[in-house]
């Protein structure tokens, strides 16, 4: 016997108006349906079924790297519609043998732990088909279960086809189930487009495979928040809100402080290391990785960044870069794609780092602009001071080698370098490369001209 699923995310999600598939719209910086594969994968299935059919071509690109086989669903021309023949279109890859657990690729919060749950329930029970269901307050637009006299599952009716007394039901299908897989090719012969839809739907195996005399499980589901799915784009900030919180249970529960979890934004695939605080404001997003007793924030956006350990970063923004142990950055500075800093650096106020490099214990306290550098370790660089890297068609390099010394308010003009320990006076504009220990003088000598200040007010 072995485990598949069925993930369906054909639909075309109009609600969502959007030029993007439903299912790739992201939350907490990874997309839904990915989040779905993940679930089913940690419930140990490993033959995941996606099926395809609006916007395909984006879904397949975006699952090209995951274990999945890709089906589709032709759509339009006349073809049908609806979960069923989503299924149907499934069919090939179901084994008799197989257990077959079906989900929507719209629903990223399902957890790997219901999953395996509802897998258990089946089994244990020998039921043909088992139907993940949850109780709801307002079961508006859903599909209702219906149950007999002596409390087994009767048949799903959905919402358009239900009458007065069907509408008043408050257990509803999750649109999660586990089928047995031979049953499951047996019942999707036997569906019709007879309802309100005039769609094939999933849902009627149940009244089938009731009928053929198997029985049917309903699996209840206590926590409502693992079945929301996505249908517009209130319910994208809804589910996003939900991800983030569980996110952040799991990093507050693996030793990292947040002053306020409700103000923090931390992507599903971010790792931080203990005793790292993340202030208010903070943004952690896709694969950064930060280290054991950071500051991070306020007001701070990383993005696809390693920050190492003992690192401190204020009211600042980190793209593609990399920040060894015990650095300090900002207030207020930009890191930029390409800036790797070494160790006990300090990135002041107003400083923008692109594409450069910075050893350790070097310093830019304030103002500067650092693009396209090699700087050396144990640097000063002044306040003010530009790197002027590009001559308005290509882009030039900068070396500051370790020791060297760069007065306030100077211009480095690219191509240059200063040799270790080279020393440059402030409001210099250096054209020329400066050789070690020397001192470089590159402004107009000041010329003082006594009483010339007179009567001028
Ligand atoms: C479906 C269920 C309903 C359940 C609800 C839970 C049916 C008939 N109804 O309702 O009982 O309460 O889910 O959310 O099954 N899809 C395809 N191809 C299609 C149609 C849909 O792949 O032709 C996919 C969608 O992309 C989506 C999923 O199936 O991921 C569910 O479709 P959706 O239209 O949202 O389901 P409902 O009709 O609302
Ligand atoms: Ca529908």
């Amino acid at each position: 016997m072995m485990y598949m699923s069925i993930i369906l995310a054909a639909g075309e999600g109009t609600r969502m108006k959007s030029s993007v598939s439903k299912v790739l719209h992201k939350v907490c910086g990874r997309e839904i349906v990915k989040y779905v594969i993940d679930a089913t994968e940690k419930a140990g299935i490993d033959k995941n079924v996606v099926v395809l059919g609006h916007s395909k071509e984006q879904v397949k690109d975006c699952l090209q790297n995951e274990n999945v086989v890709l089906t589709e669903q032709p759509i339009g021309n006349g073809h049908p519609y609806g979960t069923g023949y989503a299924v149907m279109c499934a069919k090939e890859y179901i084994n008799d043998e197989d257990t077959v657990v079906l989900l929507c690729g719209d629903g990223p919060l399902i957890k790997a732990a219901t999953i395996k749950n509802l897998l258990e329930y089946h089994e244990n029970g020998k039921y043909a088909l088992s139907i993940l269901t949850c109780m709801f307050d307002n079961p508006v637009g859903l599909g209702r279960i219906v149950r007999n006299l002596d409390g087994t599952v009767d048949k799903i009716v959905e919402q358009k086809d239900a009458d007065d007394e069907q509408i008043k039901i408050k257990e509803i299908n999750t649109g999660i189930f586990c089928f047995n897989g031979k049953l499951l090719k047996e019942a999707l012969l036997k569906l019709d487009t007879n309802n309100s839809q005039n769609e094939y739907y999933i849902t009627d195996t149940v009244k089938i495979l009731g009928a053929m005399g198997y029985k049917i499980g309903a699996f209840t589901l206590n926590d409502e928040r693992e079945i929301k799915a996505v249908n517009d784009r209130v319910q994208l900030a809804e589910v996003n809100k939900l991800m983030q919180e569980r996110i952040n249970e799991l990093h507050l529960r693996n030793g990292v402080t947040m002053i306020d979890p409700s103000a923090t934004y931390v992507d599903a695939d971010v790792v931080i290391g203990r005793d790292t605080i993340l202030y208010p404001g903070t943004i952690i997003e896709t694969k950064s990785i930060i280290g054991e007793g950071c500051i991070i924030g306020p007001n701070t956006r990383i993005i696809n960044s390693e920050i190492k350990n003992g690192v401190s970063i204020d009211n600042s923004k980190v793209i593609d870069s990399f920040i060894d142990n015990n650095t300090n950055v900002g207030p207020f500075a930009y890191l930029r794609p390409g800036t790797k800093l070494g160790k006990n650096v300090k990135i002041g106020d107003f400083v923008e780092v692109k594409n450069s490099t910075i050893d350790d214990n070097t310093k830019a306290s304030h103002l500067s602009y650092i693009g396209d550098a090699e700087v050396g370790s144990k640097v000063n660089i002044g306040c003010g001071v530009v790197f002027v890297n590009y001559d308005g068609i290509k882009k030039h390099k900068t070396i500051v080698k370790n020791g060297a010394f760069v007065g306030s308010n100077s211009n480095l003009i690219a191509p240059v370098t200063l040799e270790e320990r080279a020393y440059v006076a402030c409001g210099s504009t250096i054209t020329d490369d400066v050789e070690e220990e020397t001192l470089a003088i590159a402004r107009a000598r000041q010329v003082n001209k006594p009483g010339k200040g007179k009567g001028r007010f």
